[in-house]
């Protein structure tokens, strides 16, 4: 695997569908890269009282996963190459290109009081990926569009300043890449969901977590089938369980084919409270210790810096500036 790096938005709580469609492929390796993008979540409500938390709470969560030790585990804001490269990249990123951006139609586009920070979205992303030679982004599906612009940016300001960053890709899992609402199986799971019960939180209790499967939406019938067309609540569990046991989807359907849905949904649930459960645990360790947790974002800090500040030169000298 080439190096990595992947960041998640410290607000709204995370869901299974952030475990399942990415942070599951963070692997604990040198050269790779997890950032806690704090400066992304002040395009949507910021909450200055909270959001310092709620990056401590994300970063010991991630440091839960094993990362952190040969990886680096750090908070976007605390490396300030990343606003800098921003606005380099603002100048080779298309008004077009990002008015196209799915998130921005629905999050911002014909609304004037829509902030400046919102449109920008891409192109911080772009900063935080091209800053440190990436080659892979492990991602949900909903950030494949971002990703292809982010390549566009990339190859543009190489072809107008000589080969200056490494052009990166996606990397999005073929199964479990977008995980529906268990409330509304047609709709991506989401942070910004108000509906409780259309997610799992990764820090849901244990009995919370079976409750919550167990009032799934299904589909008309009894027989559990993969057929996301007609079946797509069956099929979004079927997809969960299949990529949390590392079993196949195929298994799941025949072992549950006739059993019913209630069986089925039991079974999936203690699936998701096998794997959710023991992160969750650890991740309250991690936030308990300060001290622990403190040392591993200074030292991610660092190493970010250090890398982040070495593209940033090569970038402003290419581009003309004076150093
Ligand atoms: P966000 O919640 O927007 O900060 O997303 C963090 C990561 O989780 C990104 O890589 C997203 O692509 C991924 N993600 C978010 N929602 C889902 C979902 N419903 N299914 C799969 N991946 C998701
Ligand atoms: N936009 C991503 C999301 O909403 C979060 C993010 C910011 C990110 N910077 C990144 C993801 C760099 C991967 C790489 O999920």
């Amino acid at each position: 695997m080439g190096r990595v790096f992947s960041g998640l938005q410290p607000t709204g709580e995370l869901h299974i569908g952030n475990y399942i469609g990415a942070l599951r492929q963070f692997t604990d390796q040198s050269g790779h890269y997890y950032c806690v993008v704090d400066l992304h979540s002040l395009t949507v409500e910021p909450d200055p009282a909270t959001l310092e938390a709620r990056s401590l709470d994300l970063a010991a969560l991630l440091v839960a996963l094993g990362l952190g030790r040969k990886s680096a585990v750090f908070i976007q804001s605390q490396v300030p190459a990343h606003t800098e490269m921003t606005w380099l990249l603002a100048c080779e990123a298309r008004i077009g290109e990002l008015n196209r951006m799915t998130q921005f139609k629905v999050k911002g586009r014909n609304r004037p009081q829509s902030s400046v920070g919102l449109f920008l979205y891409p192109v911080l992303m772009a900063a935080d990926i091209l800053l440190y030679d990436i080659e892979e982004v492990p991602v949900g599906d909903d950030q494949r569009q971002h990703l292809e612009l982010i390549r566009d940016v990339a190859m543009r300001l190489n072809s107008h300043y000589g080969d200056v960053v490494v052009v990166p890709r996606a990397v999005i899992p073929t199964l479990g890449g977008r995980v529906f609402s268990l409330t509304d199986p047609l709709q991506k799971m989401s942070k910004s969901d108000p509906d409780p019960m259309s997610k799992v939180l990764l820090t849901d209790p244990d009995e919370l977590i079976v409750r919550k499967i167990k009032a799934a939406v299904t589909d008309s019938g009894r027989e559990v089938l993969h057929d996301p067309v007609a079946k797509p609540g069956i099929s979004n569990l079927l997809e969960m369980a299949a990529v949390l046991s590392g079993e196949p989807v195929t298994v799941w359907a025949e072992r549950y084919r006739s059993a019913g849905y209630g069986p089925f949904k039991q079974a999936v649930a203690d699936q998701v409270v096998a794997v959710i459960g023991p992160l969750r645990d650890e991740a309250q360790r991690i936030r308990k210790d300060p001290a622990e947790l403190g040392r591993i974002l200074e030292d991610g800090r660092l190493r970010a810096r250090e890398q982040a500040d070495l593209r940033l030169s090569a970038v402003k000298r290419a581009i003309g500036l004076h150093l």
